[in-house]
């Protein structure tokens, strides 16, 4: 199965930390952001994974590749635990790589990804959100996809004064719990005029239909290319389904979700978790907090 990680994006809300480092390359916990990124598509089933990169974003490729050196440093120092986790990044999938020459849009870097997916239904995980939860977050939209046989996106409720941010869905007909047969989708609506408060997040289960529109619509654009747009097409098509997904999911696109991102992660891991609190505690009482 194959599955399109949009990572080409140049991250202007988090400079200068994105001057040089890839927003997708910056840390959650111990981690880079797309390297859960891979790893939920690796364990949801997905095993030719492309990655959407920039010319900027190399660091992106070596992370997933073999680093013979530090191997060997680590086989003769007997450090087994960091060796296996090294294995571990390495054997998660197939991995392809292109660059979008000029950032258009997420529209134009999914578009990219048109010969690698060929004529199967394929999946597309944004680079920069994380989703933590117990089945991964595109293996959920996959197995709903095989129920509906139509394209599903993965959903969100977020708060009213959000809604300006995202793609929102009116969600028609709950066919089970959770899943919804899309009346409509609209981009960045005003609050007054969001037709609810599901929004689009960075999971999608689409088709190679989504590329004829995509090429459509770039021709009549001069800016960014979205995907919301060429995403509404299926409705008055084969359908377009909506899932809101089990797990919780962080973002890292601004400087304060990148820092919660971090928290939540640690505050996840039992290990670092009561180290977390005790700080907060000793701020608290230091009245810093
Ligand atoms: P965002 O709009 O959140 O990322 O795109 P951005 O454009 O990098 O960030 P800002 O707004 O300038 O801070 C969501 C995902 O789509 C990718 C991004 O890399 C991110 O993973 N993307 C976005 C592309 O691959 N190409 C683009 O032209 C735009």
């Amino acid at each position: 199965m194959k599955a399109v990680i949009p990572a080409a994006g140049l991250g202007t809300r988090l400079l200068p930390m994105t001057k040089v480092q890839p927003k997708e390359m910056m840390p959650v916990l111990n981690k880079p952001a797309i390297q859960y990124v891979v790893e939920e598509a690796s364990h949801g089933g997905f095993d030719q994974i492309l990655i959407i990169t920039n010319r900027n974003k190399k660091i992106m490729e070596d992370h997933f590749d073999r680093n013979f050196e530090l191997e060997m440093v680590l086989k003769k120092k007997g450090a087994d635990k960091a060796l296996k986790e090294l294995e571990a990044i390495e054997g998660l999938a197939d991995l392809f790589y292109l660059r979008q020459k000029e950032q258009k849009g997420l529209g134009d870097a999914v578009l990219i990804g048109e010969h690698f997916t060929s004529a199967e239904s394929f999946a597309v995980l944004l680079g920069d959100d994380i989703i933590i939860s117990d089945i991964p977050a595109i293996k959920q939209l996959w197995e709903a996809h095989l129920k509906v046989r139509a394209p599903v996106i993965g959903l969100e409720i977020v708060p009213e004064d959000h809604v300006e941010r995202y793609g929102i869905v009116d969600p028609g007909e709950e066919i089970e719990p959770g899943l919804f047969k899309l009346n409509s989708v609209v981009e960045k609506p005003k609050k007054e005029d969001a037709p609810s408060q599901m929004a689009i997040i960075g999971r999608y289960i689409l088709d190679p239909d989504i590329f004829t529109w995509l090429r459509e619509s770039k021709s009549g654009v001069g800016g960014e290319l979205q995907l919301t747009d060429s995403l509404a097409r299926y409705i008055n098509t084969k359908g377009l389904y909506g899932m809101i997904m089990k797990g919780h999911r962080v973002d890292i696109g601004s400087t304060s979700d990148w820092l919660k991102a971090n928290l939540e992660v640690a505050l996840l891991d039992p290990d670092i978790r009561p180290k977390v609190s005790e700080y907060f505690d000793e701020l608290r009482s230091q009245g810093r907090i």
